[in-house]
C-alpha cells in the first residue's frame, strides 16, 4: 500500500511536469480510473476519450487504454505528444483486421459506403468513409441508410449485426470479434436472469445476438453506466468487460451489480470478462512512460491526414 501511494504521488508529479493529461477508458485498472479524475484527466468510453484528448489543452495525452485509442488521440492532434503505459496494449477486433485484407474487400465492393469501428489500426481508419463507436454507430448508419447509402461494415461482426437488425440498413459484415465479448453466453444469462427476474440486462453490444437479444439496454460503457444510474431496478446484470464495475458501483453504491456468465454454466469467473490488452496499463508503466516519455504513438503523416476525414466526421456528427 505504502509502494502504491508512493508510485501515484510520482505519477502526480511527473504528469504535472510534463504538461500531461491522463485520460483512462473504464475497463482500466480502478487505479488507473481514480488517479485520471484526481488529476483533472478523465475516464470515458472511446468516443468520451478522443473528445476529451482533442479539447484539452495539455501539450501531452497519455492514454491508458489500447492501441486504437492512443491512435485516435494522435490522429486528432498531431501537434500533441501521445503517450500510452504500453504500446503492446492491442485489441482483437484491430488484430483481426489487417490493412491490407481489408482494402482488397474494400475493393471489392466499391459501392458501399465504409464504416468502420473504432477499434481499428490507422490504416483502416485511413480507407473509411466513417469512424463510429458503439455510442454513436446506430445513429450514423441509420442517417446513411436514408440518404439510401449500402454499408461496408468492420470489423465487429456483432455490433455490425446489432446496427444492420436495429436500423434496417443494408450491411456487409467484415468476420471480426472482441474475445472478451464473445464469451458472454446466452444460456447461462438465461439462468441468471432467472435467479434475478427484477435485474436489468445491460449488454455491450460487441457481445453475441442471443446475448444482446435479452437485454434491457445495449449502449456503449458510458451509456451502460448512466442506465444503472438511472434506471429504477435494484440489481443489474451486467454483459460486459468488468473493469467497468468500478465506476458503475461508484455512481451507483446502493445497486447489486451481477457479472454476467462467461462460461456457459452460469458460472461466473472474474478474469473472463476482463480484457487482457486494457489489463497491461499498471501504474508503474504509467509511471515509467510519463518520466521517460518512450512508449510514444507515432502515425505516418500520410495516414494521418486520410484517417482524419472519417474521425472528424464522427466527431462533427456527434457534436
Ligand atoms: P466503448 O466505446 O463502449 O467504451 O467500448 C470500446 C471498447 O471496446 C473498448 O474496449
Ligand atoms: Fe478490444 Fe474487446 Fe479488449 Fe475492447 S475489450 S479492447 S474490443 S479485445
Amino acid at each position: 500500500e505504502a509502494e502504491k501511494a508512493e508510485l501515484e504521488s510520482r505519477i502526480r508529479a511527473a504528469l504535472k511536469a510534463e504538461d500531461a493529461v491522463l485520460v483512462a477508458h473504464y475497463y482500466t485498472d480502478p487505479d488507473i480510473q481514480r488517479l485520471a479524475e484526481e488529476t483533472g484527466g478523465c475516464v470515458a468510453d472511446s468516443l468520451e476519450m478522443a473528445r476529451f484528448g482533442n479539447q484539452h489543452k495539455a501539450s501531452t495525452v497519455v492514454v491508458a487504454g489500447v492501441r486504437f485509442m492512443g491512435e485516435t488521440a494522435k490522429i486528432l492532434n498531431p501537434e500533441k505528444r501521445v503517450l500510452m503505459p504500453t504500446l503492446e496494449a492491442t485489441c482483437s477486433l484491430d488484430i483481426g483486421c489487417p490493412a491490407d485484407e481489408f482494402a482488397d474487400f474494400c475493393d471489392q465492393h466499391p459501392d458501399r459506403t465504409v464504416v468502420v469501428y473504432a477499434n481499428t489500426s490507422a490504416a483502416v481508419k485511413a480507407r473509411a468513409d466513417w469512424v463510429v463507436t458503439s455510442s454513436c454507430a446506430q445513429a450514423i448508419v441509420e442517417t446513411l441508410d436514408a440518404r439510401g447509402e449500402k454499408i461496408l461494415w468492420a470489423p465487429d461482426k456483432h455490433l455490425g449485426h446489432y446496427v444492420q437488425k436495429t436500423t434496417g440498413a443494408d450491411v456487409l459484415l467484415w468476420d471480426g470479434s472482441c474475445i472478451v465479448h464473445e464469451e458472454f453466453k446466452f444460456r447461462g444469462l438465461e439462468d441468471l436472469k432467472a435467479l434475478y427476474p427484477d435485474a436489468a440486462v445491460l449488454v455491450h453490444p460487441e457481445s453475441p445476438d442471443a446475448v444482446v437479444e435479452m437485454a434491457d439496454v445495449v449502449g456503449s460503457t458510458s451509456q451502460l453506466i448512466h442506465a444503472v444510474q438511472t434506471l429504477p431496478n435494484e440489481q443489474f446484470i451486467v454483459a460486459t468487460d468488468n473493469g467497468i464495475f468500478y465506476k458503475m458501483q461508484q455512481m451507483a453504491p446502493n445497486k447489486t451489480l451481477i457479472e454476467a456468465p462467461t462460461a456457459g454454466n452460469g458460472a461466473t469467473c472474474r478474469s473472463c470478462a476482463h480484457c487482457p490488452w486494457m489489463a497491461m496499463n499498471g501504474l508503474e508503466n504509467l509511471l515509467s512512460v510519463i518520466e521517460n516519455g518512450d512508449q510514444e504513438v507515432h502515425v505516418d503523416p500520410e495516414l494521418r491526414k486520410k484517417a482524419l476525414k472519417p474521425l472528424q466526421r464522427m466527431l462533427d456528427f456527434t457534436a
